[in-house]
């Protein structure tokens, strides 16, 4: 008979082998039994783990007023009335803008909104709107998000923060500090149903300390997507970080201190020397990071693997670990509610899994109860600026480079 294992663990030994050899016979023949006595009581913990399902739970209003909203950018991804802004009851949309006639209009009726603006900078003019959501082209993000914050309102942008530039970052930090304003960044790993439910679970002690993280985007496409300007065209990689490190950054809070790049060098004409504005040669980037656990993560953006579309990531902490909606560890039995918080009554979730309706809500709820968003500046920062080190390490092959850090209590320090 084989040792007794623990409560809620299946031997680590592949349904192939197992089919074959049991596990007794199979330590033996290797010359192990004793020491896989002793394995049974450590290396041998790898549980069946906890399915984790979200509940339905009702909605509370936390205010009865209306947040008075202007949205700008219906580009190729439309993100502008992706997020159901215009049907939360918390919101009236005032006006919206796109440099296009037809987007704008495409806009405006998708908003069910009677009113529109040339442009962002006529937009921020209005008097009436209160927030604005940015959803331009990465490139005019920092730009566009200062220019609403100096007018005197709260913004909410799509991703990333700033596109390849750090002092850009730091002039949108040091804006946020004067105005005083709400930022928040709509990453959309950030309310991935895993990925809420890692960040729960990380706050409630279910991983301990992480000593290793995932973080994945993949993006295949047989053409570059047409965007505003081809900002997307060759575009380096990890400036576009924010899916993967969410997967670290969004868990726990923490920070990467370090980085440590290399890239695939892509074979598209837009990757060859002249066949892009950014002088980029890498269609793939795969960052390794030091944290400020003491542990590491490993964070990548792909566009080459053959049609692989995907937004995902791993932790695996010194208390448990986690992948897609299982958990295995020392908490299985007192996991606490990893639901996501409920949407009022018409609010759709939306896409890039469920999580638009989400981040809208969380920037409109943070506006009417006067606290910071879930995704802030600085976590904003912290998940952005990291692939910009990490895109200029792989250009210096794979030389380690520090990050810097943006301290919530002090001036920015590098
Ligand atoms: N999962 C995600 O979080 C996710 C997915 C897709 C896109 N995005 C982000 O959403 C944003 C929009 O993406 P897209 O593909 O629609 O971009 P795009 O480049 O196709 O469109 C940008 C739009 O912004 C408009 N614009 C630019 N400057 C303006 C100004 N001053 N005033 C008014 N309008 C202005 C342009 O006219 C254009 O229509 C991007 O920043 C992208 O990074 C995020």
């Amino acid at each position: 008979m084989n040792p007794p294992l623990p409560a809620n663990t299946t031997e680590r030994i592949s349904p192939a082998t197992a089919g074959r050899v049991g596990r007794r016979d199979f330590l033996g023949t290797l010359g192990l039994g004793s020491l896989g006595a002793a394995w049974a009581g450590s290396a041998l913990w790898s549980g069946r783990g906890a399915d984790l399902r979200e509940q339905a739970r009702p909605w509370e209003p936390v205010s009865d007023r209306k947040v008075r909203v202007g949205i700008v950018g219906y580009g190729v991804c439309r993100f502008g009335a992706d997020f159901g802004f215009q049907d939360h009851p918390n919101v009236e949309i005032v006006a919206v803008s796109d440099l296009f006639p037809d987007r704008r209009a495409g806009l405006m009726k998708a908003c069910r909104c009677d009113r529109s603006y040339e442009s962002l900078e006529l937009l921020v003019k209005d008097p009436k709107i209160e927030a604005v959501f940015v959803a331009t082209d990465a490139p005019s993000h920092a730009r566009h998000c200062i220019e609403v914050l100096k007018h005197g309102k709260h913004v909410m942008c799509a991703v990333p923060a700033t596109w390849g530039s750090i002092e850009e970052g730091e002039e949108l930090l040091a804006t946020v500090r004067a105005t005083g304003l709400k930022y928040m960044m709509a990453e959309t790993s950030c309310y991935h149903a895993s990925c809420h439910a890692m960040r729960t679970i990380y706050r409630a002690g279910g991983f301990g300390k992480l000593v290793y993280s995932e973080g994945e985007y993949y993006h295949y496409t047989t053409e570059p997507i047409a965007s505003y300007r081809n900002w997307r065209v060759g575009g380096p990689p990890l400036w576009y970080p924010t899916h993967s490190t969410a997967f670290y950054v969004g868990v726990t809070g923490q920070r990467f201190t370090s980085v440590s790049c290399l890239g695939f060098r892509g074979t598209r004409p837009q990757h060859q020397p002249g066949g892009n504005a950014y002088g980029n040669p890498f269609a793939d980037e795969i960052a390794l990071f030091e944290t400020t656990e003491g542990g590491v993560s490993r964070m990548l953006m792909s566009g080459s693997v053959a049609r692989h579309v995907e937004e995902t990531g791993r932790v695996f902490g010194e208390r448990g670990r986690m992948a897609g909606m299982q958990y295995w560890g020392e908490m299985e039995e007192q996991l606490p509610d990893i639901s996501r918080p409920p949407l009022p009554p018409g609010v759709p979730a939306g896409g890039h899994g469920g999580s638009h309706g989400p981040l809208m809500n969380e920037f409109i709820t943070a506006i009417l109860q006067d606290r910071s968003p879930l995704v802030d500046i600085y976590e904003s920062l912290a998940m952005t600026i990291p692939g910009i080190v990490a895109h200029t390490s792989a250009l210096k092959a794979g030389e380690r480079l520090k990050i810097p850090q943006y301290d919530r209590t002090a001036n920015a320090s590098k």
